[in-house]
């Protein structure tokens, strides 16, 4: 944990997001933020069937644009903002998605090993020091299925002008104008100065390559977005597990393969959730 970032207590953190979710929708408006999400779900590369978990999914904006490409998908979506969730809730209504209120590392810790194909999280990383961060790279690759995936969107620069920029190359003052996109806006702006007085601790792109090899994750791609391929503010990380082939050999070795008629006998057993999943509109 940085020194600076340690006075910015989980309450105050919750309190942030509770407050954000009454406009957050807003980024709805905004062209890289739906030039975002588009990325995200390209990236994720997700196939029917598939078993996905976005930690951090905010009021749902990822789920929901996931879900209506690919439609046939088992996703979680896990927040500890009871009020961001509350937003995702009637947004995913009828889609085949669970909702679970969670700190997410939390949730990663009690998740079964190699039981998800693809695990995103967009804009959540810069808000957790390196310890946290470690954790989250540990544990996401620990629960991706071989040939699985994560995609993982953060920010690693300061600065709102290359999101504004992007913007309006796009739309017309008048025709952006909404109440929740200037919310919004001034809430980003709150965000990066706390940013700018080290409140998060935003890691380079050099340091996440760095903690996803550590990890055991290989580095597949990493692209600028959010504010243009150049000046983006946002890196868009695609990383997949490492097949430890050494490890693999060892238990070869240590479990023979059973005779076939005891495979016939062989017992399937269905892990039950491992975290809460809420009722969102009842929860505080
Ligand atoms: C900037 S929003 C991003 C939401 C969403 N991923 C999106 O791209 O629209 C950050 C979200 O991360 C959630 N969050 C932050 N720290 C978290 C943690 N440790 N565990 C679970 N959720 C967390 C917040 O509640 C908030 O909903």
């Amino acid at each position: 944990m940085g020194e600076r970032g340690r006075g910015f207590t989980t309450r105050a953190q919750a309190r942030l997001w509770s407050v954000y979710s009454r406009c957050y929708d807003g980024l709805l408006d905004l062209v890289p933020y739906q030039r975002l999400v588009a990325q995200v779900v390209d990236a994720l590369e997700a196939r029917p069937g598939d078993q996905v978990v976005d930690l951090g999914c905010g009021t749902g904006n990822t789920i929901h644009a996931l879900v209506g490409a690919v439609g046939d998908l088992q996703v979680t979506g896990v927040d500890s903002s009871a009020d961001m969730l509350r937003v995702a809730g009637p947004k995913l209504a009828d889609a085949p998605v669970e909702l679970v209120r969670s700190d997410l590392l939390d949730w990663l810790r009690a998740a079964p090993s190699a039981s998800v194909d693809r695990v995103v999280s967009v804009n959540v990383l810069y808000t957790m020091h390196a310890s946290d961060r470690e954790v989250f790279w540990r544990e996401a690759m620990r629960i991706l299925r071989p040939g699985g995936r994560l995609v993982l969107v953060t920010t690693d620069r300061e600065g709102v002008g290359p999101v504004i920029r992007e913007h309006f190359a796009e739309r017309s003052f008048l025709a952006s104008f909404s109440f929740r996109l200037v919310a919004v806006l001034v809430m980003n702006m709150i965000i990066w100065a706390m940013e700018a007085r080290r409140v998060f601790d935003p890691a380079s792109e050099a340091t996440l390559r760095q903690e996803c090899a550590d990890a055991g994750g290989a580095v597949q791609s990493v692209q600028r977005c959010y504010g243009g391929e150049q000046d983006g503010v946002d890196v868009l990380l695609v990383a997949e597990p490492v097949l430890d082939l050494a490890a693999l050999q060892r238990v070869d070795a240590e479990a023979p393969a059973p005779a076939l008629d005891e495979q016939a006998d062989t017992e399937v057993v269905v892990t039950d959730t491992m975290a809460e999943s809420v009722d969102v509109a009842a929860e505080d």
